[in-house]
């Protein structure tokens, strides 16, 4: 998707090219522990105590600490792991004389390999595959891009100083034991989607599940709950278009809800953020659809969630946020036939006018439709930058192309009356995944940039309003304190649609959502800290600041928004807060597992930016 947008940086010289009861069982072993409310702590190591300006801290242990397990002690962990302990370097290394680890330095030129990286650095499918690369690279701190001088800098930065490349449920409980025992940070890496560093972490130990792809389908349901219908279990490292070709080539054809995107993972952080995608309109967040998972816990064990079994479990990991609760292992959730669908495209750009007020009056003419898209059904992905509206694709499912070119019509009648040039063409497709293949794009890894955004609701979005959310748009697009090159990426839909009550621990405003806007601004190559903090501010502060002043949601979306703004806990989750505190504190009181803004995190934070720390005093 951002292969356009990329481009667009790159032309404009932002970025380098070179770019209850508990039932659970031990999970070595079959043998039955039920009964047995084992959440035990005891083998728990301490935080190390830290002061920072008479201020008390509990510290992760981190490397060059004495209470960092000795190499003994991870080759103890390599055994465990059949030997899939790896040291990290960060992917660029190649491209410098030398890498600067925690374990010293070593040389790391080789020039074959660096051509190659820089190729790779921007492919999507290259960078999930690494051990514990980021798509999305300014959280790992841009300390080791692939560079054009070898004598430039490389060390670790934010990348994991080791990674279990897992392959077995058994290496995930030994690094997740490994973490709690040793206090090391613990880091859960699916496929390094994460727009906001959630699965990089300085001096950490990583986790990779992306190994993990058995997919077993089951006619009929048979599970805790009163669905009895289709289903499917995945495995972890299951991503998006993988599941849907394999539903695809199912007969009668099948779809689950996946994200739009391809390569984002299904059972990692998609699903516990929520997980929206092309069938959303239709049959709710990805997370809505879950009968079951099955989990490896903070205190090691292995355990099953679902409506009946570890209930408060199962709600929390349901949208509740990402590595917060458990690491899960599988994933079981509804399947749906697939079926005929429709999809248009419309571009208004450069191509085609280069009048800024006709263009931003083409852009007012689609977003004035949007409650009415989203209130016939239809899921609509987009681009928008200034000069450039790219919407690829409206979806109608189970719609004629008749049908869909008679919903959108009102708003080509609109641009034509205004004399506003664009292009507009309208397919129909014998299934949805003809229509995912088709017109749903590649994406780019490699992009260093910060990201927030905000969900608009049906009274913010109503046709009266479209001067003031264009107004707010300009202020995203020209912030009032200057900044680089920033964008948005926009999704229609509402998952209160036909599931008008969250069947999951998403924030319940989302059930009469219209407009999900992500927001980014390109980080350029080399900037201080300073700079860093000042284009965090804007994105704060000025960016999602206007598309919140024009709206009444309070509503954003944990996966992808501003983890710096104030009340998250509210504005991820709202009503559904306090049950997710509750459920965090039972399951991961001492904060095995974190990522930022996520539940019970209050407290937790990076001093000097990289170490986790917990405020004590
Ligand atoms: C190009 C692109 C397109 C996107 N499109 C969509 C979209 O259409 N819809 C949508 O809803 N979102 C979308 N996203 C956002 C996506 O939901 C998040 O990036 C999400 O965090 C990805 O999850 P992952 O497991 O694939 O990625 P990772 O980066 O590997 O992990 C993300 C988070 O989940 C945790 N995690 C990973 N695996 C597990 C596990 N097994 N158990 C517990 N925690 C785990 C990680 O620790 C981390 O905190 C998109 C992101 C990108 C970059
Ligand atoms: C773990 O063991 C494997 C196989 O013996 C070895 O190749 C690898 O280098 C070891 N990892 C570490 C961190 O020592
Ligand atoms: C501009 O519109 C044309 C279609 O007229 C399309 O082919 C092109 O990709 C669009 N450009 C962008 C950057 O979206
Ligand atoms: C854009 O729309 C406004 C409001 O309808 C109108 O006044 C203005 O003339 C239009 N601009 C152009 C360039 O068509
Ligand atoms: C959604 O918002 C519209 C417009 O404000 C309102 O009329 C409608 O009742 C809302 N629906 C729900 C389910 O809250
Ligand atoms: C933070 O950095 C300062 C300056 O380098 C250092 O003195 C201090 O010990 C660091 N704090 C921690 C907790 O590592």
């Amino acid at each position: 998707m951002f292969a356009s947008l990329l481009k667009a940086a790159v032309a404009a010289g932002l970025v380098q090219t070179s770019l209850a009861r508990l039932v659970v069982r031990d999970a070595l072993g079959s043998r039955d522990s039920t009964s047995k409310c084992n959440l035990d702590w005891t083998d728990a190591a301490p935080l190390k105590t830290t002061y920072v300006d008479g201020v008390k801290y509990g510290c992760k242990c981190y490397f060059g600490d004495d209470c960092w397990p000795a190499a003994s002690a991870w080759q103890t962990l390599n055994q465990t792991v059949d030997g899939s302990l790896i040291v990290n370097m960060p992917p660029g290394a190649a491209c410098h004389n030398t890498f600067n680890g925690p374990f010293g330095t070593v040389n790391t030129y080789d020039a074959a390999a660096c051509a190659d990286i820089n190729e790779k650095f921007t492919d999507e499918a290259w960078t999930v595959s690494q051990p514990a690369a980021a798509l999305w690279t300014y959280w790992t701190g841009e300390t080791c891009r692939p560079s054009e001088d070898p004598t430039a800098s490389c060390t670790l930065g934010n990348y994991g100083v080791y990674v279990i490349k897992a392959t077995k449920h058994a290496h995930i409980k030994a690094g997740v034991d490994f973490a709690r025992k040793n206090n090391i940070r613990l880091v859960l890496r699916n496929t390094g989607h994460d727009f906001i560093g959630r699965s990089v972490g300085y001096g950490s130990l990583v986790i990779n599940t992306h190994s993990f792809k058995d997919v077993q389908w089951i006619n009929s349901y048979a599970g805790a709950g009163s669905y009895h219908g289709s289903a499917v279990k995945v495995a972890a490292g299951i991503q998006g278009r993988e599941i849907l070709a394999l539903g695809h080539a199912r007969s009668p054809p099948l779809v689950v809800v996946t994200g739009e995107c391809p390569t984002v993972g299904i059972a990692g952080g998609f699903i516990q953020g929520g997980g929206h995608g092309p069938w959303t309109t239709l049959k709710g967040f990805s997370a809505d659809n879950v009968l079951a998972f099955e989990v490896i816990t903070a205190s090691g064990l292995y355990a099953v969630a679902n409506e009946v079994e570890n209930a408060d479990l199962f709600y929390a990991l349901k949208g509740g946020g990402p590595a917060s609760y458990a690491v899960i292992l599988t994933v079981t959730m509804k399947t749906f036939p697939d079926q005929r669908a429709s999809g248009a495209t419309l571009y208004i750009n450069s191509t085609h006018t280069t009048d800024a007020d006709v263009w931003w009056n083409g852009t007012a003419a689609f977003h004035k439709y949007a409650n009415h898209f989203v209130d016939n059904g239809l899921y609509v992905y987009y681009e928008i930058f200034p000069q450039t509206l790219r919407v690829r694709p409206f979806v109608a499912i189970d719609k004629t192309a008749a049908q869909l070119q008679a919903l959108v019509q009102p708003m080509l009648n609109e641009l034509d009356a205004q004399h506003i040039p664009y292009e507009f063409a309208v397919k129909e497709f014998l299934t949805f995944f003809d229509l995912y293949e088709d017109l749903f794009e590649a994406e780019s890894a490699g992009g260093s940039a910060i990201s927030g955004g905000w969900m608009l609701n049906h009274a913010d979005m109503d046709p009266a309003r479209t001067p003031l959310v264009m107004d707010a748009f300009k202020k995203v697009f020209t912030p009032a304190r200057p900044s680089t090159f920033s964008f948005m990426i926009g999704h229609l839909f509402n998952p209160g649609y036909n599931v008008p009550v969250a069947n999951s621990a998403t924030h319940p405003a989302w059930r009469n959502a219209t407009d999900f806007l992500i927001t980014n601004i390109i980080v350029p190559d080399g900037v201080d800290a300073g700079f860093k903090a000042y284009l965090q501010d804007v994105l704060t502060n000025d960016i999602d600041e206007a598309l919140r002043s024009v709206s009444s949601s309070d509503c954003t979306y944990v996966n992808e928004a501003d983890p710096y703004q104030t009340n998250w806990q509210g504005r991820f989750w709202g009503s559904a807060y306090p049950t997710l505190r509750r459920t965090r504190n039972k399951w991961d009181p001492l904060g095995v597992f974190y990522a930022v803004s996520t539940p019970g995190t209050e407290g937790w934070g990076l001093i000097n930016d990289t170490k986790l720390c917990k405020k004590l005093g």
